[in-house]
């Protein structure tokens, strides 16, 4: 999918070049140095696999993933819309990203404590299955704020077109990249272990990622690891943070049965 239509020309010929550095895109990938082509969905972006066990594993199973997961259901929501926005919604995301967390909970390459302890009974197969029903569930995306700024830099805006303008076009004097080159104009990334969903998710949840990006946080030891957030997030100020937080809240893919009416 092309995205040349919500980036402009000039930002595109910056951000293909970014992404180059970042991500090693392959030259395919770049059309004349100006157009970010999203990755075929067939054939998601990869990272290592965690372990062999995780190599090996077999496509999930959504049904057997819905029993493993009534006991995720207290804290996500048993749809995987969790209601309290302390813990992160599942629905939607994309299986093999949700195997792959799993795995860095249970071998505290991402620590939390909470999560160690539900990570740590699962198999590799387990956390494709419990992916899998998450994966075919329906994020219920939130609202945005849309309350007018009335000082600092971004004086007169909508609380979220801050961030929506960053989510399109990135900020290209500052080598900040759009968000939706990789993580797509509506927030549903890209199917594989790499690039999550993001849309609907709550605000609270995403604000406290892209501060701990920005902080330097990488998720995987050595070449397990994704260090793209980290170079992303780096510049972000505060209020740019919150607010892109908020735009992807209210964000949604817009063939969603949870469109809003
Ligand atoms: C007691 C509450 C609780 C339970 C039960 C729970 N989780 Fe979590 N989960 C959390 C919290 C809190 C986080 C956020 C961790 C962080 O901030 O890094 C989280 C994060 C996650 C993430 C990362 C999401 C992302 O977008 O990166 C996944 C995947 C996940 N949980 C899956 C599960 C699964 C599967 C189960 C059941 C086997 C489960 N959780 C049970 C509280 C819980
Ligand atoms: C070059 C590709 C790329 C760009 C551009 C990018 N991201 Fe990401 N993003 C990723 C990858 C890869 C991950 C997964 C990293 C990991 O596994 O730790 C990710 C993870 C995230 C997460 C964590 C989601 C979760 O549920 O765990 C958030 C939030 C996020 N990105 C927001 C953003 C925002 C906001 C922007 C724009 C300022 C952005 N990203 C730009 C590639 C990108």
């Amino acid at each position: 999918m092309s995205l040349s239509r919500s980036i402009g020309p000039a930002l595109l010929a910056a951000t293909a070049l970014l992404f180059g550095a970042l991500i090693g895109v392959p030259a395919s990938a770049r059309q004349d140095g100006t157009t970010v082509v999203a990755a075929e969905e067939s054939q998601p972006a990869q990272v290592a696999e965690l372990t062999d066990a995780h190599a090996q594993a077999a496509a999930g199973d959504p049904a057997a993933g819905q029993s493993k997961a009534v006991v995720c259901s207290a804290c996500h929501g048993m749809d995987g819309n969790s209601a309290d926005p302390q813990y992160p919604k599942l629905a939607g995301q994309h299986e093999r990203y949700i195997a792959r967390h799993l795995a860095l909970f249970k071998s505290g390459e991402r620590e939390n404590a909470i999560m160690l302890g539900f990570a740590a009974t699962l198999s590799a197969q387990d956390m494709r299955d419990i992916g899998a029903f998450y994966a075919g569930g329906t994020v219920k995306p939130g609202l945005a704020d849309e309350t007018v700024v009335d000082t600092g830099p971004y004086n007169g805006k909508r609380f979220y077109e801050i961030g929506q303008a960053i989510y399109r076009g990135g900020i290209a004097k500052r080598g900040i990249p759009a968000c939706g080159a990789c993580h797509g104009p509506t927030g549903s990334g890209n199917p594989g272990p790499s690039y999550p969903a993001l849309a609907g998710q709550h605000a609270r949840y995403t604000a406290d990622m892209l501060r701990r990006y920005r902080d330097g946080a990488v998720y995987g030891h050595g070449e397990r690891g994704n260090k793209v957030m980290s170079e992303v997030a780096q510049d972000l100020t505060d209020q740019e943070i919150d607010a892109l937080a908020s735009y992807i809240e209210g964000l949604y893919p817009s063939d969603s049965a949870a469109l809003p009416r």
